[in-house]
């Protein structure tokens, strides 16, 4: 292509590094345009072409936005609630048409993304994803190392037994717990099979994505280099037709 943006500007733009740093991924030949291997002073559409960076697609169309919310507890996920009650879309300043990847209960506190994007959410939400999510979870009682131990073997709950997760006890009667399934309510009812009902329950990472600075109720924009970092955790790969089916 003649025309279009050169394909160093718009990789830098993505989050790849500086204009320079993009000429030596385009020169080492990690870089390829809908399908073929690009070169120096090759030109793109970034609305149209395919830009992948050692298979994996990069974010580079112009229109996608990515959100990052630290929702506090009493705001419902959904994008309208019947009930007229607040929702996490209130509290993102943005006039696109947005929507929460996934959910977190009411009361449930902590991260959440919200996008255009309906590729990405699909990718990060689907079950084969394996997408990490970390909790800081406040539970009555100190559980046992056995209760520990049970909750990282994988607890039977109605809707079948959990997958191996990584818990730690971070201090009386607080655990770390990381997940990498999405199932309705897991946190709160992986708590209550050891016998530790919840009482608060934050989000603190999303994959490569945290931020311990952002405050409860404050949404920002995710870096072009975070939302590079989240493409590369959902294997957006070298053939994403066969890696993720609805
Ligand atoms: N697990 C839960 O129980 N609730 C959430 O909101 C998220 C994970």
């Amino acid at each position: 292509m003649d025309t279009g943006e050169r394909l160093q500007k718009t990789l830098a733009r993505a989050g790849y590094g500086s204009r320079r740093a993009c000429e030596l991924l385009i020169d080492a030949g990690r870089v390829t345009i809908d399908g073929r291997v690009a070169g120096l002073g090759n030109r793109v559409d970034p609305e149209i072409s395919e830009i992948r960076v050692d298979g994996l697609l990069a974010p580079t169309a112009p229109n996608l936005v990515y959100f990052l919310l630290n929702k506090p507890a009493g705001v419902v996920t959904t994008a309208d609630d019947p009930q007229g009650r607040a929702t996490v879309l209130t509290l993102v300043n943005t006039s696109v048409r947005i929507f929460p990847v996934g959910r977190l209960d009411m009361n449930t506190e902590g991260l959440l993304l919200l996008t255009n994007d309906g590729r990405l959410a699909h990718l990060i939400t689907h079950p084969s994803s394996h997408v990490s999510k970390e909790y800081l979870v406040r539970v009555v009682g100190d559980p046992s190392p056995g209760s520990i131990r049970k909750l990282r073997e994988g607890v039977e709950l109605d809707d079948g037994v959990t997958s191996p997760a990584q818990v730690s006890r971070v201090s009386e009667g607080v655990l770390r717990i990381v997940i990498h399934e999405g199932r309705n309510r897991q946190v709160r009812r992986m708590c209550a099979a050891i016998g530790h009902e919840v009482i608060r329950l934050v989000r603190t990472r999303i994959g490569p994505i945290s931020d311990a600075t952002l405050a409860p109720g404050q949404a920002r924009q995710l870096s072009l280099g975070e939302v590079r970092k989240l493409m590369e955790a959902v294997g957006v790969a070298r053939d994403d037709n066969s890696t993720i089916q609805s």
